[in-house]
């Protein structure tokens, strides 16, 4: 959840003054607005970061700068933009098995990339479809909610399928049984984000394949890494264009690719079906508008940056970075293995995975980690999980792996030693004895039940996580569309 911006500190931050201010004076601003954030090279930040290390971050940085006013709307203009955008994809496309006859495009991250994908296939069916009025996407619980988006703002319905228990991989059959007559897509996940387990992919895409249906690989997080895990020889399921069903695949090179944001690959099997994501208008007063993408103006400083650090790093500086990754991984794993009161939930199949605890609340143990510094996602119970931590392990965690261990253990030991300060069985009758009032009411009750004071996020995050994990997804929905719409 984000933070909240009371009217003082609006008036303090507004940007626009009447008269303007010198350059180092704004300078100066700009660091002292970043006093509340975490401090993103420490090295203890295991959600959301993807830092290459000191070198190629300079030069991604550098590139970004140097191409941050052109616009890759104007290719014309620009064919340097266009350049290096195929240079990225075809880049993409090899380590992803696909053929010449793969094409891509380039967006601003995995949710474009994934609506996008979405687009093409609903208006792919529709295309061969006239009479289908009712398209609908299949997909695994542990599919990233980018698709729920995306079928929100296309008009899609969502079929949500079952994952094994252990493991937390998609449970073929159940996926099959779902695909119907009005699925106009597939979905899994290489690997879904929560847990770092790969789908079966090859099974989900053959089944449907025989349907005619088209199938996306959500290889938004996974792409690129899972791609150098098996040039490595690791044991990888496999998850790309060498499966034949498999008709798209988006990879996003803000995360393991190691480039700045905003930046992801959206690959076709085939030209074809890529026509089907374009958005083209030339009947206004307007210039002809020609998208493949959902943006129309976009810099291209993040296909400067994408492409320079692939030049830069290589496939020896890709395979190095997996292979100290993963080996960071399994020792985590391993020696989260002998911590007592925390556990791994599932094997990943990647860098990252989830923290979960049978004895403790693990939304506390999130807070006690944040008091020693560390950055965890915090995820509710769902689709036969429980309530979790998330870890994803980037090139920057690497040399901390000792440090995470030993406060990992303390923080455990700590709270095991100390019992629960949130009573979440209390908490649980009071969510029950509110669950049918009006949503106003609901509010207020647990504002007061989670120690909420006005709208500020607490320094201990763990009552407001245990009330909201405590709730039906659909009214949790509301309740954080409320809250973070009144702040
Ligand atoms: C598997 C997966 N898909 C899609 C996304 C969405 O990507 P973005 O945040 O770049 O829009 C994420 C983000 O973490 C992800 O892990």
């Amino acid at each position: 959840m984000t933070g909240t911006t009371d009217m003082a500190e609006a008036g303090e931050t507004r940007a626009l003054g009447r008269e303007g201010q010198p350059r180092e004076q704004v300078l100066e601003a700009l660091d002292q607005l970043t006093q509340g954030d975490v401090d993103w090279r420490s090295g203890r930040i295991l959600t959301g970061l993807y830092d290459p290390g000191e070198h190629a971050y300079e030069l991604t940085r550098e590139a970004y700068s140097r191409f941050l006013t052109q616009n890759a709307l104007y290719i014309n203009m620009y064919p340097s933009a266009g350049r290096m955008e195929q240079g990225v994809i075809r880049s993409l496309a090899d380590l992803l098995q696909g053929d010449e006859q793969v094409v891509g495009s380039m967006t601003s991250g995995g949710t474009e990339s994934i609506m996008l994908a979405v687009k093409a296939a609903r208006d792919h069916a529709c295309a061969r479809r006239p009479e289908l009025v009712d398209p609908e996407i299949v997909l695994p619980i542990t599919a990233h909610p980018a698709f729920h988006k995306a079928a929100h703002y296309l008009g899609l319905r969502i079929v949500v399928t079952a994952v094994e228990s252990e493991g937390f991989r998609a449970d073929v059959d159940a996926f099959a049984a779902a695909l119907g007559p009005n699925t106009v897509l597939g979905v899994g996940s290489a690997p879904n984000f929560s847990h770092g387990t790969i789908d079966p992919i090859g099974e989900m895409a053959a089944a449907a394949s025989e349907r005619g249906i088209l199938f996306h690989v959500d290889g938004c997080v996974g792409g690129i890494y899972l791609s150098f895990m098996r040039r490595l020889g690791e044991p990888v399921r496999p998850f790309d264009f060498s499966l034949e069903g498999v008709t798209s695949i988006s990879a996003d090179m803000h995360k393991y690719g190691y480039a700045p944001k905003n930046a992801s690959v959206l690959l076709y099997r085939s030209r074809e079906l890529r026509e089907h994501a374009f958005f083209v208008c030339s009947g206004t007063t307007e210039y002809a508008v020609i998208n493949p993408t959902v943006l129309s103006s976009r810099s291209a400083g993040p296909i400067a940056a994408s492409w320079a650090v692939l030049r830069h790093l290589g496939e020896v500086g890709y395979e190095r970075i997996v292979r100290e990754s993963w080996q960071a991984t399994r020792a985590m794993v391993e020696g989260i293995g002998q911590i007592k009161g925390v556990d791994v939930l599932a094997m990943p199949d990647m860098c990252m995975f989830t923290l979960g605890s049978e004895e403790l609340n693990i939304f506390e143990l999130d807070d006690e980690m944040r008091e020693r510094g560390w950055s965890l996602l915090p995820q509710f119970a769902c689709g036969g999980g429980p309530a979790n931590l998330h870890v994803s392990v980037s090139s920057s965690n690497v040399p901390h792996v000792d440090r995470f261990l030993s406060d990992l253990r303390e923080a455990a030991d700590a709270l095991l030693s100390r019992g629960p300060s949130v009573d979440r069985e209390a908490m649980a009758r009071e969510v029950e004895a509110v669950a049918d009032r009006p949503l106003g009411e609901v509010l207020t009750r647990l504002v007061v039940l989670a120690g909420l004071k006005g709208l500020d996020l607490p320094e201990r995050m763990a009552p407001l996580n245990t009330i909201l994990d405590l709730l039906p997804a659909q009214t949790r929905d509301q309740l954080l569309t409320t809250y973070i719409n009144a702040s």
